[in-house]
């Protein structure tokens, strides 16, 4: 089968690998749709932690089972499925607590050991695999990765009826965190970006308050801010913004060397929380069902498709900032456009 390979850092080629087949827990998926991330770009320029070269890359999936393994009874040809890329060790203090996404052998498919779904066909423990309704369009389902994350996110969120969200970042995951919040709550969403088309995203999907700047906000404090930039200048204008007695998301992946201003004494006074969140926690299967129940405004999210052969152009449009989730669709012939922007 042809797949992108990450030979090592900095580098990759369109190569023919051989087509996996199932182990007995395995199921072997045609791939119709990967999500290109910013994880994407670190795991291709060294800087995710343990990633083992030659890799496959992509861990936003969606596909359909073309094969099932001996000891897998409960899935069938023909299924439509999504890919939870995170496999953890079951054996650590973490796994052992119900904490499995902090476990020190985590491994996620196309991103440290494990190839992913930039190819043809993949192959994924059956314990990852989600089976989607037939009638769910299977391309923009690739979103349900990010969305088992933004719900991760909610699940760390102390949360009440009523309150003001202020998100950092009009990306895939901020937009995501943005269209949850009403469902969480909240009694307006204020999402703030330098990128005037991820704006026009926000307004797309439904956001009451896009803008440049915090300080054009008609509020002053917020009982809920999320960074989901990982850009420190970002970081450090919105942590002030936090109401006495509220909550600060780190969501963005900030450079693990960076640090970032904040004053104690204001965290101390106010009794701020501030609380971080990473990848999946049981919460892949709730957001399979929040994307089914039309939780997100999918289409208006996803701006271009690739080919195998334009994945080179596709990372460098991602880079760019230009076009809104683009993704792969490795059995495609023909890269497109989707939305005109
Ligand atoms: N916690 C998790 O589990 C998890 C999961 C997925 C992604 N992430 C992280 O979330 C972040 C967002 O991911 P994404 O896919 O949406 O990325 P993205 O690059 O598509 O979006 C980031 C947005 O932030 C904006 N931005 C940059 N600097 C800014 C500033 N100073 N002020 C306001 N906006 C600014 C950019 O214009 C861009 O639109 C990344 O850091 C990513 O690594 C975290
Ligand atoms: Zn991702
Ligand atoms: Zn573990």
């Amino acid at each position: 089968m042809r797949a992108i390979v990450f030979d090592r850092e900095h580098e990759l080629s369109l190569t023919e690998v051989p087509t996996p087949t199932a182990g007995p827990k395995d199921v072997i998926i045609k791939v119709a749709a990967v999500g290109i991330c910013g994880t994407d770009t670190h795991v291709f320029d060294g800087e995710f932690e343990g990633t083992v070269y030659p890799l496959i890359p992509g861990h936003e999936a969606t596909g359909v089972v073309t094969e099932v393994g001996s000891d897998v009874h409960d899935l069938n040809i023909g299924d439509q499925v999504a890919i939870n890329p995170s496999t953890t060790c079951g054996e650590c203090e973490y796994c052992l607590t119900g904490r499995s996404n902090l476990c020190r052998a985590w491994n996620g498919l196309g991103v440290v050991a494990s190839d992913g779904a930039s190819a043809e066909f993949v192959s994924v423990p059956r314990a990852n695999v989600f089976v989607l309704r037939p009638d769910t369009d299977i391309h923009l389902a690739a979103l349900i990765e990010p969305l088992a994350c933004a719900i991760r996110g909610y699940d760390i969120l102390p949360r009440k009826m009523g309150e003001h969200y202020l998100i950092y970042g009009a990306g895939t995951m901020g937009l995501l965190m943005a269209q949850l919040a009403p469902r969480a709550g909240a009694a307006s969403v204020t999402i703030v970006d330098l990128n005037k088309d991820r704006l026009q995203a926000a307004r797309d999907v439904g956001v009451q308050h896009p803008l440049t700047r915090a300080d054009d906000a008609e509020r002053t404090n917020w009982d809920v801010v999320i960074d989901c930039t990982g850009v420190i200048a970002a970081i450090e204008d919105a942590l002030p913004r936090v109401k006495a007695g509220g909550t600060f998301q780190h969501f963005g992946v900030a450079p693990a060397e960076a640090h970032a201003k904040y004053s104690p004494f204001r965290v101390y006074r106010d009794e701020i929380n501030i609380v971080g969140t990473m990848a999946v926690l049981n919460s892949f299967g709730r957001a399979v069902e929040m994307f089914e129940a039309g939780a997100i405004n999918a289409a208006a999210m996803i701006s271009h498709t690739f080919t195998l052969e334009d994945y080179a152009a596709a990372l460098d449009k991602f880079r760019a900032g230009t076009g809104r989730k683009l993704q792969i669709r490795p059995n495609d012939t023909e890269s497109r456009e989707l939305l005109a922007l």
